[in-house]
């Protein structure tokens, strides 16, 4: 359970992040206990927070990369990661990218259209190399989530569709400087309910039958990430449960000898460690409720304002056993939904009060803008405070 050190918060300077350092070292050694046990790899889905101080403790820890742009790409190469650690997804990889990733023996890239197969082998036949690729394919499969986050679906621009897939096999043939490593898939964000999971398991089962009866043999079967944190009890689900996930794909999934199983989690990592610090500017009385005005808005935490994602908030100051009043809470920007929640009940906020939105690590800092000309909140980490 992340504990706040509030006199040392009196002293800085609000809005900021706040990481709870061994809340990560403790959920990396679980991801890593539990996925060595089937021998599945786990490679860290970058977008979720590309924070220095993560990276490092990610890193040391041995896991790989999931990147879905050139500046990620260079990131993970500039805090050390090795580029054979370093997956490259995403529907629209430019030419630099593609050609960073080459120049730096990346291990696979994450293929998503045969046009960009055809980019791919031309960009690597003229720098001398061959390109490892595995398709994306989009397995039409539900992930029961938001819609914003919702990714292999037919209606989702992501991956190749079936009938797509049929004529990039073809091509492929023609192709000299691509070699084939296997398939990929990505289902959604969020996701909680692990029979999606399940079903997406069932997916691959056919669809990997399918390249073998092309007779293309998939070395790696890499399903994403997407498994889905606690955001309304952050203290007592500090770490998801990885033990049954993991173990999902162990039940379901057809593994064949020689291959691997590959993981781009993301949100599962780095969520809980994370907090968005915050002062209470002024309490106003509406005619229908009362606001909290925090001076933290959606330029520093935009999940709220963008999926209606709903974040544990605590007023960290207050006395907890004192009596809770009804607030809606929100930010400071000129936007109606720069909220971060409607109807609160919290002990009463003051003017000065810290406040903890939490659950905030991942797409949090790494989202931030600098919309009304704010300035970038700071990040603080327990283990410096
Ligand atoms: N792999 C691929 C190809 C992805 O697109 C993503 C996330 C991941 C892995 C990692 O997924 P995770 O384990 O974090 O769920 N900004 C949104 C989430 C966007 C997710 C985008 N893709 C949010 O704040 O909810």
């Amino acid at each position: 359970m992340t504990v706040f050190p509030i006199e040392k918060f009196k002293e800085l300077k609000t809005p900021f992040y706040y990481y709870d350092m061994k809340l990560l070292e403790d959920t990396l050694s679980l991801v890593k206990k539990e996925s060595a046990r089937y021998d599945f790899h786990v490679h860290y889905a970058i977008k979720a927070n590309a924070n220095d101080r993560i990276l490092d403790k990610i890193r040391v820890k041995g896991f790989g990369v999931d990147c879905v742009s050139g500046y990620e790409i260079q990131k993970a190469l500039d805090v050390g990661f090795s580029p054979d650690g370093i997956v490259f997804a995403g529907v629209g990889k430019a030419d630099w990218e593609i050609e960073l990733g080459l120049k730096n023996d990346i291990s696979c890239f994450n293929v998503e259209s045969l046009p960009e197969l055809e980019i791919i082998n031309e960009l690597a036949g003229r720098l001398g190399k061959k390109a490892r690729v595995a398709f994306r394919i989009n397995p039409n499969v539900h992930a029961n989530t938001h819609h914003y986050i919702t990714t292999g679906l037919d209606e989702n621009k992501f991956g190749i569709s079936m009938p797509d897939l049929e004529a990039l096999l073809v091509q492929m043939q023609e192709m000299k400087n691509v070699q084939f490593e296997g398939m990929h898939f990505h289902i959604g964000s969020q996701i909680t309910d692990l029979d999606n999971f399940k079903d997406l398991c069932l997916r691959v089962n056919e669809l990997q039958e399918w390249f073998i009866s092309k007779h293309l043999f998939p070395k790696i079967i890499n399903v994403g990430g997407g498994f889905g944190i606690d955001y309304d009890d952050p203290d007592n689900n500090a770490m998801a449960d990885f033990a049954p996930y993991f173990k999902v794909f162990k039940d379901f999934l057809n593994v064949k000898a020689g291959q691997e199983v590959h993981f781009e989690l993301g949100r599962s990592i780095v969520a809980q460690p994370g907090n968005l610090i915050s002062r209470v500017l002024y309490v106003k009385e509406g005619v229908k409720t009362k606001f909290a005005i925090l001076d933290a808005g959606m330029t520093d935490l935009i999940r709220p304002a963008l999926y209606q994602a709903k974040h544990k908030i605590e007023n960290i100051s207050a006395d907890k056993s004192s009596q809770k009043l009804r607030y809606d809470v929100v930010g400071p920007i000129c936007e109606s939904s720069d909220s971060f929640g409607k109807a609160i009940d919290l002990p009463e906020m003051k003017r000065g009060d810290l406040v903890a939105i939490r659950s905030a690590g991942a797409y949090g800092e790494v989202m931030v803008s600098r919309y009304n000309l704010r300035e970038e909140p700071e990040a603080f980490y327990s283990d410096d405070l």
